[in-house]
């Protein structure tokens, strides 16, 4: 349902005079932008001004788009689904990394669902199709008196663009929904998925948190069992991905047999990682990381 009412945005300095739309989806109120500086932003600002769990900003535009690890998140105007959701869930503050994962999930499956393609998730939640990054997601937390207040879930999809509307400097290695379903997709139809898809998933995470989370992230993960590279200030590490811990971190078998904990690292896959068809290559990938490695690994390591 429409609503053509429009709502000053008071918040965010660059946005101050900016309006949008705001629809009912499935219960939620929905913030419509053409054109923010960031979703995330925007949201961190509603949020901040009491706006309730399940809340979504979503802008056709954004002429600052965040990324992790300071980068730029591009995308030409109204050719990606980008949008921020408001969470404000009832669990420790350990477990909010894995809301991210759990975006991922979300992602993956609206994806599949919409236009029929496996997608894949690279830990902790980049969304590759056929070895290239079509989604990021950004999670950006406020705490206050070491409580979470809220956490704003940032998704950017790229949907319709075309080749040339990929950053120049990555083209070789990101995606879009068109160029690899070969059609259009609807953002709002996409949108409408992400939307039922989340609820039904967030509740039953809330219900049992990490295993269920687990299991998700597992039967959507392209990142166990590979190679891996982790950017460490000035060096890089080399190991294996094994599995996930308990708080959503990647846990890392070095060639000399220690392992780690990575909690929010730059973390790459090897040249080897990509398969033709990745179905095909899960269950060894899972077998292994549950015989060999889950067994081995009982609690966060540090
Ligand atoms: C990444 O892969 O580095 C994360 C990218 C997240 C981009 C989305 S687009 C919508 C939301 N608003 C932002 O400013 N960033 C996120």
């Amino acid at each position: 349902m429409v609503n053509n009412i429009y709502y000053e945005n008071k918040g965010e300095n660059k946005d101050r005079s900016l309006r949008s739309k705001k629809i009912y989806l499935r219960g939620r109120d929905v913030y419509i932008y053409r054109e923010v500086s960031s979703t995330n932003s925007i949201a961190k600002s509603l949020a901040a001004n009491g706006a309730p769990d399940g809340t979504i900003v979503l802008s056709r535009f954004q002429t600052a788009g965040k990324g992790r690890f300071q980068r730029q998140w591009v995308c030409p105007p109204g050719k990606g689904l980008l949008l921020s959701m408001i969470l404000r869930p009832n669990i420790d503050r350990q477990s909010i990394p894995l809301l991210t994962l759990l975006g991922g999930v979300v992602v993956a499956e609206s994806i599949q669902r919409i236009c029929g393609l496996k997608a894949g998730i690279k830990w902790p939640n980049d969304i590759l199709i056929n070895g290239r990054k079509v989604c990021g997601i950004l999670a950006q937390n406020s705490f206050s008196r070491g409580n979470s207040e809220f956490v704003v879930l940032g998704i950017g999809i790229n949907v319709n663009l075309n080749r040339e509307q990929l950053p120049a400097d990555c083209r070789e290695t990101t995606t879009s929904l068109l160029l690899e379903a070969g059609f259009k997709v609807s953002r709002f139809e996409l949108l409408k998925l992400f939307s039922s898809i989340w609820d039904r998933h967030y509740r039953c995470f809330l219900q049992s948190s990490h295993s269920y989370l687990r299991s998700q992230w597992l039967a959507n993960n392209i990142t166990l069992g590979r190679e891996v590279s982790i950017k460490k200030d000035t060096h890089t590490l080399r190991g294996k991905a094994v599995d996930i811990s308990p708080r959503g971190g990647l846990i890392v078998v070095f060639p000399d047999g220690s392992r780690n904990e990575y909690l929010a690292e730059d973390v790459s896959l090897g040249k080897e990682e990509y398969y033709a068809g990745f179905e095909h290559s899960k269950p060894s990938i899972l077998a292994d990381s549950k015989t060999n490695d889950e067994q081995k690994f009982s609690g966060p390591v540090s």
